[in-house]
């Protein structure tokens, strides 16, 4: 079958029928084996995704494990600014995102022209993104950092330096106050970490006396300030495997909660809640990916990440600046 990228355009994914007596874990075992693929998971997948992937970890982690891997496939199970930072790294490799248009509500909130606008009128200020942004506004900044790496990163920047944040408000409100810097921040946020229910918290916390409270930096001051430890997905899972508590609340997305209880089986984890009627607190962008359309974009190849060579060079400079800066704080090896 010749199945192009405008046959899922309209979908962004392949919506073939699937046998159901397939035993779809096999078959991805299967595929990834004959065509030399490697799954790469973030923490935020369902579970079934994580459990047959080859790598599960937090944005750093991923984007390592995409610039080391010899596999001549790289699937992505994760949203499209994570696939698309994997083709940044490996031009010459194909990436697969199982639902193209898995987005991510924090990278749309920094249209590159806009972006580009503010930029100008700081000639004076050093461009830092999170890594969780598009290509194109990788390619208007200076040095990119995730949750993990954020604190070295700024750190590494002399100090008189003027630095523009962007695009997570939250999270360059979190490190100036960490950093003692004043860093111009861009307006964005993301719609998962910025709707946790100051409220139902502190009620969960009454039930729940000895529960502490772990968050992601993308959530908002007020839940940050409660917290009882802040840090990046695996940051929050590795401290939830070594601190002696055993009962936690998590802000961030549920999906970490599955590596946390597995890790950790005699610890209690309960997810915290939104404000809005839900209990917990999905990315709707993370989960449009299922084990259905993995197997289907393993089995066609298709979707595919593509991109412009003169984007994608204006982009990894300052990935590679980012790889550089955690390579010499021995965040990774
Ligand atoms: P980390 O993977 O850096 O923890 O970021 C969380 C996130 O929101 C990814 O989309
Ligand atoms: Fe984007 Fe937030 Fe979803 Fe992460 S959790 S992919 S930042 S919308």
């Amino acid at each position: 079958m010749n199945i192009t990228n405008d046959t899922i355009l309209e979908k962004g994914f392949l919506d073939l029928e699937i046998d159901p007596h397939l035993d779809l874990f096999a078959e991805i075992e299967r595929l990834k084996k004959q065509k030399n693929a490697v799954l790469l998971a973030h923490y935020y997948q369902e579970p079934d995704i994580q459990d047959v992937a080859d790598f599960i970890g937090d944005s750093l982690g991923l984007a390592q494990q995409a610039s080391k891997t010899d596999a001549d496939i790289i699937v992505f199970a994760g949203v499209h600014f994570m696939a698309e930072t994997a083709k940044i790294l490996n031009p010459s490799k194909k990436v697969l995102l199982p639902d193209l248009k898995a987005g991510c509500s924090l990278a749309d909130s920094a249209p590159a022209p806009m972006f580009k606008a503010f930029k100008d009128k700081h000639p004076d200020h050093i461009v830092i993104s999170y890594i969780n942004c598009s290509a194109d506004i990788k390619a208007l900044s200076d040095i990119i950092c995730t949750s993990s790496n954020a604190e070295k990163i700024i750190e590494s920047v002399p100090k008189d330096q003027p630095i523009i944040f962007a695009p997570d408000k939250n999270l360059g409100a979190w490190l100036n106050k960490k950093s003692g810097r004043n860093m111009l921040l861009w307006n964005g946020a993301c719609m998962v970490h910025e709707i946790f229910s100051l409220e139902k918290i502190t009620r969960l916390k009454i039930r729940h006396p000895k529960a502490k409270l772990i968050s992601q930096p993308e959530c908002e001051d007020a839940i940050l300030r409660v917290s009882d430890y802040i840090g990046s997905t695996t940051q929050l899972l590795k401290f939830s495997e070594s601190d002696s508590a055993t009962e936690y609340i998590v802000a961030t997305e549920t999906g970490i909660l599955h590596q946390m209880q597995q890790n950790s089986p005699h610890k209690t984890f309960i997810p915290a809640p939104p404000t809005n009627s839900c209990a917990c607190n999905d990315c709707p962008h993370m989960k449009l990916n299922t084990l259905e359309k993995l197997y289907l974009c393993m089995e066609y190849e298709q979707p595919e990440i593509t991109m412009d060579e003169t984007l994608r060079l204006a982009a990894k400079k300052p990935m590679d600046r980012m790889m550089e800066i955690s390579r010499a704080a021995g965040l990774i090896g």
